[in-house]
């Protein structure tokens, strides 16, 4: 069984409601589990027994949110010591409010993180533009909820329920298929 875990940082909810569609579709593929962490309350035994992670962020300041950024100094930055999440899978998804329409920062948030991942030596899964409702929120790095429009914060929207569920399931077919191997010396 490969295990998948999305661990989100989150102040208002909406990252955690893209986290729980996100476990939804990974856990919707044969052979896998999947369950999501709040970046508070991850640990290293969370991140030691996952095949796969999957790291969400809203985007504060144009950047990832203190919380996630905490979880990867602190309880990643061991791992990373160890080199105990080589050869694992990783992925990466965000929220923002993408003031002036063209993003607030999506982009950059998960650029940080998709840096962080690879620094852990995981093999890193993007978000292809074939995937279903891409044009609501996809770009190659993940998908990115947009939480606000012109009037004001809209909460996470409904059509990104199913290119989060795409993603999910993407990152578990893919730590179905690596789990157990060895790929790096
Ligand atoms: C301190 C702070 C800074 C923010 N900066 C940005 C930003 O640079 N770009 C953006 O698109 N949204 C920004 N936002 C909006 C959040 O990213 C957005 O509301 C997000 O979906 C909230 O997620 P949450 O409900 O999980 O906390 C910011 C929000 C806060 C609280």
């Amino acid at each position: 069984m490969a295990k998948i875990l999305v661990v989100y940082a989150t102040d208002y909810g909406s990252t955690k409601k893209m986290a729980d569609e996100i476990v939804s579709g990974a856990g919707s593929v044969d052979g896998c589990t999947a369950e999501s962490k709040a970046a508070e309350d991850a640990t290293s035994d969370d991140m030691e027994s996952a095949d796969a992670v999957i790291f969400g962020t809203p985007v504060h300041m144009g950047s990832p949110a203190w919380k996630i950024k905490k979880f990867i100094d602190t309880v990643c930055g061991g791992l990373w010591m160890e080199n105990k999440m080589n050869g694992k899978v990783g992925a990466v998804f965000a929220t923002g409010g993408g003031l002036g329409g063209t993003g607030g920062g999506g982009e950059l948030a998960m650029l940080a993180m998709i840096s962080n991942v690879t620094e852990l030596g995981m093999i890193f899964v993007p978000f292809p533009k074939s995937s279903p409702g891409y044009a609501n929120g996809g770009l190659q790095w993940g998908p990115c909820a947009r939480t606000a429009d012109d009037k004001g914060p809209i909460g996470f929207p409904d059509n990104m329920a199913e290119p989060a569920r795409c993603h999910g399931a993407n990152v578990a077919r893919a730590a179905k298929l690596l789990a157990g191997q060895k790929i790096f010396d």
